[in-house]
Order: C-alpha cells, then structure tokens, then sequence
C-alpha cells in the first residue's frame, strides 16, 4: 500500500535502510508474520546494504585499532562515511532519512520515537560492530543516536530489527483490525491490563485452580473499561514508577486545562522530542549504491 502525497501521487512507501556487515541477518525475523506480510504486500520497504561494499579492495577492512589503545577495533570513519553517502543517495528527490545509529550511549528507545518515526518517511539505521563507530563520522553526518536499552549487544543488527518491527506494526494497514495500538502498552503511557481468554476456570500444573475476573464474564462494556484502566493503573504504579509519575502529571495537567479532559482517562503521552522523522536536510549529492532490495 502506497501513500499518496497532496497531489495525489502515489509516494514510495515507509522505507528503512539498513546498513550492516551482516546483511544476511535481514529481513531475518520481519520477514515473517505481520511484518512480514506486510513487507510482501509492499506496505514497507526494506534495502540492506552491506557497509564492506564502501570499504576499499582488495582487503576491504572495515576496523581500525582505537587510538588511546585499549581492546576492540573501531569502525574506520572513511568505510561508514562512504556507507552512509551511498544510501543517502539512493534518497535523491525527496528529504534525506533520518540517520539512526544504534548504540547503547543513546537516547533509549521508546513507544513516543517509535510513533514519530512511523509517521515519518522512513530511517537510515547504521548497525555498529566491534566497539563501535568513529565519533567523527556520526557528528558529520548529524546521526541520531539510539539504545535498546541498558546492556551491550553484540552488533546493532538485533537493536535495528525491533526498532523497524515496532515501527512498522504501526503503519497504517499492517495491523489491521487484530489488535488498537492505542490500547496498548505506552501508547496512553499506562503499561497495558492483564489478559485472559477460555476457559473461565483453568488449573495450573501447582493444582490452584484459577479464575479470570468475573466483570470480564459480564458484557457490561463500561464496567469492562474501567476495570482494565484500574488494572493498567496499578500495573503502572507497582513495576514503572517512573512511567506512573509522568501518567500522574499529564492527569494533573489535562485538570487544569481550560478544556479538560475527563478525569482518569488515559491521556496521549506527550511527544517529547520530534527530531527522528525528518532530517530536514536537503539529499546530498552522492553516487548511487547497490539498492537491494529485499521483499
Ligand atoms: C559490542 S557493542 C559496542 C559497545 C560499546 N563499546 C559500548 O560500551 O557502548 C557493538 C555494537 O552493538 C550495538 N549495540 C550494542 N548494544 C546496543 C544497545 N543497547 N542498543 C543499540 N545498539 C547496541 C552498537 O551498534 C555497537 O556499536
């Protein structure tokens, strides 16, 4: 599914760029299930690019060792400069991508920069290796620096795949009617209600038998949604009490507005930063790399 833009034109579609050593650990998992489908329908777009095609023959090194000393190798800044000019090029005509590079000294991934990029036009992910990139070549290039969180993975491919999985579920079509992604954990800054489904009475291997909450078994609508906001609320409170302070605040501001909004509904979480979507940079003139594709 193409978007079309305000003429009418059909624009290409959500595109992430991946630039790797390891291109062959994509699409790896999106292209299965939602992802997946939604990759063969043409609903996203994905192009791997390998970062040694930028490296110089006949060795093609990639690494260098760091100055300073130390143990690892770094990611040498001529290679991923060369690597990043060429798929920027391939965005030539439309606003350059985002470039994201993931690391763990990055701003930690979370539902708020996953909505902003799926509204955007899609992202240039640099996938480090080694102990990571020069820090010269991502202040060149203006990149964004993103973490999966608090540990240390083995390269950014891993981080590169749950990032474009959790963008693209929220690109318009790919979810469907499966599931709201406004119901779900974050996107109302509440961790998500327990779940439950048949039988209503289920005994478990420690012989306690266990029953789902009876307001679920009774088809009043209202009662329904209040309980799961009660239990997303208590949720909250227990295991992100960082979460459950900034809740408790956008409940107090939405009182004070001069147009509230009912109390203890469940208020959008405010966007915080809006610097991932758009570079706002005009295309750099570049040479055209190996577009590949995979679909
Ligand atoms: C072994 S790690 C390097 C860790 C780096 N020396 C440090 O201590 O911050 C190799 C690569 O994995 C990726 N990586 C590791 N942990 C990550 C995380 N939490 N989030 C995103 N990328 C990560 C980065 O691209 C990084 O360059």
């Amino acid at each position: 599914m193409s978007r079309q833009d305000t003429q009418g034109a059909a624009e290409a579609p959500w595109t992430a760029r991946v630039l790797t050593v390891f291109p062959e650990m994509f699409p790896g998992p999106l292209g299965e299930s939602l992802a997946g489908r939604a990759l063969a329908r043409g609903d996203w777009r994905l192009t791997v690019h390998d970062i040694r095609d930028a490296a110089e023959p006949p060795h093609r090194r990639v690494d260098d060792a760091p100055f300073g000393g130390g143990p690892g190798m770094v990611m040498r800044p001529s290679v991923a400069d060369r690597a990043i000019r060429l798929v920027e090029g391939l965005e030539a005509g439309r606003h350059t991508l985002p470039l994201i590079y993931l690391t763990p000294r990055g701003r930690p991934l979370d539902q708020t920069m996953v909505a902003e990029l799926a509204a955007g036009e899609g992202v240039i992910l640099l996938c480090g290796r080694y102990e990571g990139v020069d820090e010269r070549v991502l202040e060149a290039h203006g990149a964004i620096e993103v973490s999966l969180g608090d540990f240390v993975l083995s390269g950014g491919e891993p981080a590169a795949l749950c990032l474009i999985d959790a963008v693209v579920r929220l690109l318009p079509g790919v979810m469907g009617n499966q599931t709201s992604a406004g119901e779900e954990s974050f996107a109302n800054g509440l961790l998500e209600y327990p779940h439950y489904t048949r039988p209503a009475e289920w005994t478990g291997s420690d012989g306690i038998p266990r029953r789902v909450p009876d307001v679920l078994l009774s088809g009043h609508h209202a009662e329904v949604g209040a309980w799961r906001l009660s239990e997303a609320e208590t949720t909250t409170r227990i295991r992100r009490p960082d979460l459950w302070a900034r809740y408790m605040r956008s409940q107090a501001d939405a009182m004070t507005t001069p147009n509230p909004a009912p109390a203890r509904r469940p208020a959008p979480q405010p966007a915080q930063h809006s610097d991932v979507a758009h570079r706002g940079k005009e295309p750099a003139e570049a040479p055209r790399s190996k577009d590949r594709q995979t679909a």
